[in-house]
């Protein structure tokens, strides 16, 4: 009798536990089925859920935060850029994409800038809206051109009159290939999350300018400035810390060995942690060819990296391809008009990118003189 009392109680406990356990698992389960066929009124290929699921994994959107349909959000078009020919070619491709996918349905672009931190105005005053601003004092920036990206913020804040409520920092080498929504919501901002910005590896470093008592490097998020789409108000009080970090940054070599080039992405990542912001991480925000090959759903197309290839079509990364297309080829002017298409297999997305390319050029007047 003892025994079996003994050996009663733990099997109920252990029924009860179970049960529980599986209420749990279900209505996790529910719950997810129900995000899904939110978000989903056809059939989502893996990757595209992978992306889905990805979206937003740490935030929890208070309710306040978001937006009621219909409601239009129209987010700035900002991009940094310099009178430099390498500069200006990428800028009236952006611009290009930026005019004929402004207005199409779905999108929330307001109006566009181009924040020219070269001093004085240049030759595409007249073809794209510009802002001019001065770049940072001579040795300032230590060679480390991108350093006047915060510089150059913080002159447009301060002296531009900005219509919309929302920006997007965007880059010369961004192309619209979808109408991009705001994709910010209330307090919290959009980015793209980078693979190799990876704070928790760096921990002893973000704790140089990220002291403990403002929170785990876990909350320093793994993006940097562009893409990012956020709140005027938001971006105001983050763009003198980032410049700020940035500078102390450069100015430390064990964090300016570690961080390279990617420095100033770390240092408006700290920034924005600083201030408590966390950003909603969108991988559908941007694809970069040729590592993603299908532009599918997703909104910008980075070409910031060279496009190699043989002529059976495949990648030859890292290689002069009999067939390729490299930004950096162009770096004293602009690519021709007309450049050939990749060779049959070569993905879809490496495609669309010449092809939009091709459109734009020759849809530009004056483009090789300019
Ligand atoms: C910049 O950094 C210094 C040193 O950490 C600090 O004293 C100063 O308040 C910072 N300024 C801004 C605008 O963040
Ligand atoms: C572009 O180049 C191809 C050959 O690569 C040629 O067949 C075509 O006519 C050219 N198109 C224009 C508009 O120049």
């Amino acid at each position: 009798m003892i025994e079996n009392k003994d050996m009663g109680q733990p099997k109920q406990f252990l029924l009860v536990l179970l049960s529980v356990v599986f209420l749990f698992l279900t209505y996790n389960l529910v719950t997810a089925i129900m995000h899904y066929k939110k978000v989903n009124s056809k059939r989502w290929t893996p990757a595209e859920l992978y992306n889905e699921l990805l979206i937003d994994p740490v935030i929890e959107m208070p309710e306040n935060a978001k937006k009621t349909k219909n409601e239009r959000l129209l987010f700035h078009v900002a991009l940094t850029a310099t009178d430099a020919p390498y500069s200006k070619w990428q800028c009236r491709i952006m611009y290009y994409w930026y005019k004929k996918t402004k207005n199409l349905p779905g999108s929330e672009m307001g109006k566009f800038t181009r924040v020219l931190h070269s001093g004085s105005p240049d030759n595409l005053m007249d073809e794209i809206p510009t802002f001019v601003v001065d770049p940072l004092p001579p040795g300032l920036d230590r060679g480390y051109v991108v350093l006047n990206r915060p510089w150059a913020f913080v002159q447009w804040l301060e002296k531009a009159t900005i219509e919309e409520e929302y920006i997007l920092m965007g880059e010369p080498d961004h192309i619209f290939i979808n109408p991009l929504p705001n994709l910010a919501r209330g307090g919290y901002p959009a980015a793209f999350p980078f693979f190799y910005i990876k704070p928790t590896e760096h921990e002893k470093i973000i704790r140089k300018y990220y002291p403990e008592e403002k929170g785990p490097v876990t909350n320093v998020d793994p993006i940097g400035n562009s893409p990012v789409i956020i709140k005027k108000d938001l971006l105001e009080k983050i763009v003198p810390t980032w410049m700020n970090v940035s500078l102390q940054m450069k100015n430390d070599p064990e964090t300016d060995n570690t961080f390279g080039w990617v420095l100033e992405m770390y240092a408006y990542a700290v920034a924005s942690a600083f201030h408590g912001v966390q950003h909603i991480l969108r991988k559908d925000f941007m694809l970069q060819p040729p590592w993603d090959t299908e532009t599918g759903k997703k909104f910008i197309l980075h070409y910031t990296y060279g496009c190699d290839y043989n002529m059976k079509g495949e990648l030859t990364y890292g290689k002069f391809g009999e067939w390729r297309f490299d930004k950096r080829s162009y770096l004293r002017g602009p690519p021709p008009r007309n450049l050939s298409l990749p060779p049959p297999g070569v993905p879809e997305s490496v495609v669309t990118l010449v092809k939009m390319v091709n459109e734009a050029t020759a849809n530009i007047p004056d483009w090789d003189t300019k």
